[in-house]
């Protein structure tokens, strides 16, 4: 049946149609449902730019990747001037067998933050984990020698930090090379670069990086780095490092922190510590999970008393970094928000965890309100 069949009742079934559809629209908005309406677009408007909010603190970073740089783009355009590639540069992602460099991921990222005027921090070069095993191999198949692993790592940083000098302004040469206690040094011996090269391999990435771009700000990255132990550990490094004329720059506290650890207090100790060094202070990987790590139970939504008590959290912790602005440089969150977050598989695989300061929805959460608010 087509339109002209319609006929006059037709005509007049839908004037009346029209007239009740309008009734309740009018209804609804004598009930509130306009302004409800208004006010959440109102809300939308004046939803502020976290880093120009941070903009006479520290650049506020977030870490990407293929595709949340697609996905969240409208939320990292407008919020962050940093970027951090959560794996497109690691040793995997750029080496995954020898010689062959796979560059088109970390380009794509680093496309995105130079179109918006945001820095790079490359992140990172030398780790025991995300490395291919070929690298500590020989040709045979059997462990390498201390003059081949050299060999590549020099090629590997050389190779990479040079095709973005100038581009990417730090770099996360070494990551967690301190050990969680134990043995006798301050060094992780379960690391195949220190098993093969020896304690002077976290040396000899500085020196590489530095001459592939001396303009480049070089950190040492670690977890539970403000943990007091650790961070003793991690001090005697750095400070062995500096007076080895080591060029290292910087320290990445990595920051996957949860609602009940570890405390402000603890945070600033952390940071003036290293500060006392003379390096610059950068917090690198910052998510707050919901869960305090002991507890391995599930949720199925983000209880309101735990996104209230992380919001406080983070409040806290932003007022640490911004009273420390002298020496913290950086502050990076791990992730956009939390509809695509590492911690749905850590230390729980497959459990949900809200760690961010955007939601599921890419809305700001109570957090992110926190920490714009002050
Ligand atoms: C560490 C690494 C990061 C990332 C996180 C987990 O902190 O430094 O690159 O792998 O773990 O996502």
């Amino acid at each position: 049946m087509g339109c002209a069949s319609y006929g006059k009742e037709g005509f007049v079934m839908k004037k009346h149609l029209f007239y009740l559809l309008l009734a309740l629209v009018m209804i609804w908005c004598i009930t509130g449902g306009c302004q409800q309406e208004e006010e959440i677009s109102a809300l939308h408007k004046e939803v502020p730019a976290l880093a120009e909010v941070y903009q006479d603190f520290f650049p506020v970073g977030a870490a990407v990747n293929s595709w949340t740089i697609e996905s969240h783009k409208d939320l990292i355009e407008k919020h962050f001037n940093s970027l951090t590639a959560e794996n497109e540069m690691k040793f995997e992602s750029i080496q995954r067998s020898p010689g062959k460099y796979t560059f088109e991921r970390a380009d794509a990222i680093v496309e995105l933050a130079e179109k918006n005027g945001m820095l790079v921090r490359g992140h990172t070069l030398v780790w025991h984990s995300q490395t291919p095993a070929w690298v500590f191999k020989d040709e045979k198949g059997r462990p390498a020698s201390r003059e081949l692993l050299l060999k590549r790592m020099e090629e590997h940083i050389t190779t990479v930090v040079s095709r973005y000098r100038g581009r990417v302004y730090a770099w996360d040469v070494v990551n967690e090379a301190v050990t969680d206690g134990g043995g006798p040094g301050y060094l992780r011996t379960d690391s195949p670069w220190y098993r093969i090269i020896g304690p002077d391999y976290i040396a000899q990435a500085f020196i590489f990086a530095h001459r592939a771009d001396p303009g480049a700000k070089l950190f040492y990255n670690d977890y539970s780095a403000v943990d007091p132990a650790k961070s003793d550990r991690i001090y005697r490094l750095l400070k062995d490092l500096l007076e080895q004329g080591v060029p290292v720059h910087g320290v990445g506290i990595q920051g996957h922190w949860d609602i009940s650890y570890p405390s402000a207090n603890q945070v600033e100790a952390a940071i003036r510590k290293y500060a006392s060094l003379g390096l610059e202070v950068q917090i690198t990987e910052l998510d707050i999970s919901v869960f305090p790590w002991s507890d391995r139970g599930h949720l199925r939504a983000a209880p309101k008393n735990r996104l209230r008590t992380q919001a406080q959290r983070y409040r806290e912790l932003f007022e640490v970094f911004r009273r420390n602005k002298d020496v913290v440089t950086g502050v990076t969150f791990w992730g956009v928000a939390d509809d695509r977050t590492w911690k749905d598989n850590f230390p729980v695989r497959g459990r949900k965890d809200w760690p961010l300061v955007f939601d599921e929805e890419h809305q700001p959460k109570a957090a992110f309100w926190e920490i714009v608010n002050f």
